[in-house]
């Protein structure tokens, strides 16, 4: 049994324009101690995805259909049938946490460093003030900062210093699973290579579990044990991290492979042409066809199904066949 499976999910924003199926029949595994690499291109539905897990999907959006499966022991529990006050007390910050897109600019510019994990830490445990400054202390040391920085205020601290200290809040009751929504988008590069060896590093220690969501295909190879590739609200492809850098079947992920640049020879960036669609009228059939150069005239009319096609190895296209 996964830690974490999500079936046929469907999260939907009912917006005056119409409906934008953010997240369209989406599924997928996350097993203890694996880091899945969440990737696409802004608007496909990603933070949405990770919105839904930890229900927490903003208005006007809704799950509408499917499955989160949490393993509890000796059975899993559905997060989609909770109530929202048995998902705040029993898995958001405890079992599940999240690293919120744009985080960094989330600390409140009043309070110390240390009262806001404190408050943190109160609110989702039965901890007291005193025991939760003892492990906003430790917390800090876990992030690489010194305990001493309960003290700072949010503008004494760097942009890389800012993203620690979401991490250690996010790590502050021991949760089996880290979703990391875009954490280093924000940094330059040096701090970003920083923060994801700190996660790689925490992800190793702690055994964590972990989601980590970004359009940036090297950040994806420096973390994640396997790859989800999303395209306009679906997942198009998924399989171990080698198989799919490697050996890319989706035309789109083979296309968002070319698209990075490569020392060798930097002049060989083939951009994909044309535009992700709007979610609220997407394409018919498949909905990568307008932009895929292998398209036939099935892909037009009926959607691909994801099919399997090797051992935890899954295509959406009509390229393959199941097996
Ligand atoms: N609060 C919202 N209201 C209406 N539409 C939204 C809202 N949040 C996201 N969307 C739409 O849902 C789609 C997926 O967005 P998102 O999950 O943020 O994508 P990503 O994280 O991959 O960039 C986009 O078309 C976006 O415009
Ligand atoms: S189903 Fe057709 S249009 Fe879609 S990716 Fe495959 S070949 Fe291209
Ligand atoms: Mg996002």
């Amino acid at each position: 049994m996964p830690l974490l499976e999500v079936k046929n999910l469907k999260t939907y924003f009912y917006t005056y324009r119409g409906v934008v199926k953010a997240v369209d029949d989406v599924s997928f595994e996350l097993e203890k101690g694996e880091v899945l690499g969440l990737v696409g291109e802004s608007g496909c539905g990603k933070s949405t995805t990770a919105y839904s897990i930890i229900k927490l999907v903003p208005p006007p959006g809704k799950i509408v259909d499917g499955h989160i499966l949490l393993s509890n022991g000796d059975g899993t529990i559905d997060i989609v049938k909770l109530k929202d006050s048995e998902v705040r007390r029993k898995i958001r910050w405890k079992r599940i946490s999240m690293i919120f897109q744009g985080a960094m600019n989330a600390l409140n510019p009043v309070y110390t460093v240390g009262r806001q994990i404190i408050e943190a830490i109160v609110e989702h445990s039965d901890m007291s003030k005193e025991e939760a400054l003892e492990r906003a202390k430790e917390l800090l040391e876990l992030v690489g900062l010194e305990p001493d920085m309960v003290k700072r205020y949010p503008h004494e601290l760097s942009g890389g210093q800012k993203q620690r200290v979401f991490i250690a809040m996010a790590l502050a009751l021991n949760p089996d699973i880290v979703i990391c929504d875009e954490p280093t988008t924000a940094l330059d590069v040096v701090v970003q290579a920083q923060i994801i060896n700190l996660l790689k590093r925490l992800q190793h220690e702690l055994k964590m579990s972990m989601i980590f969501i970004t359009h940036d295909l090297s950040v994806i190879s420096a973390i994640a044990d396997k790859v989800a590739v999303m395209y306009a609200g679906k997942i198009v492809e998924r399989g171990s991290l080698k198989e799919v850098f490697s050996e890319p079947y989706h035309p789109y992920t083979q296309g968002l492979l070319k698209s990075v640049p490569k020392i060798k020879n930097p002049e060989k960036i083939i951009w994909i042409p044309g535009l992700p669609p709007d979610l609220i009228n997407p394409p018919k059939g498949c909905r990568f066809h307008p932009r895929c150069s292998r398209a036939m005239d099935i892909c037009r009319e009926k959607e691909p199904p994801i099919v399997s096609i090797g051992k935890n190895r899954y295509v959406a296209c009509w390229l393959y066949k199941e097996g």
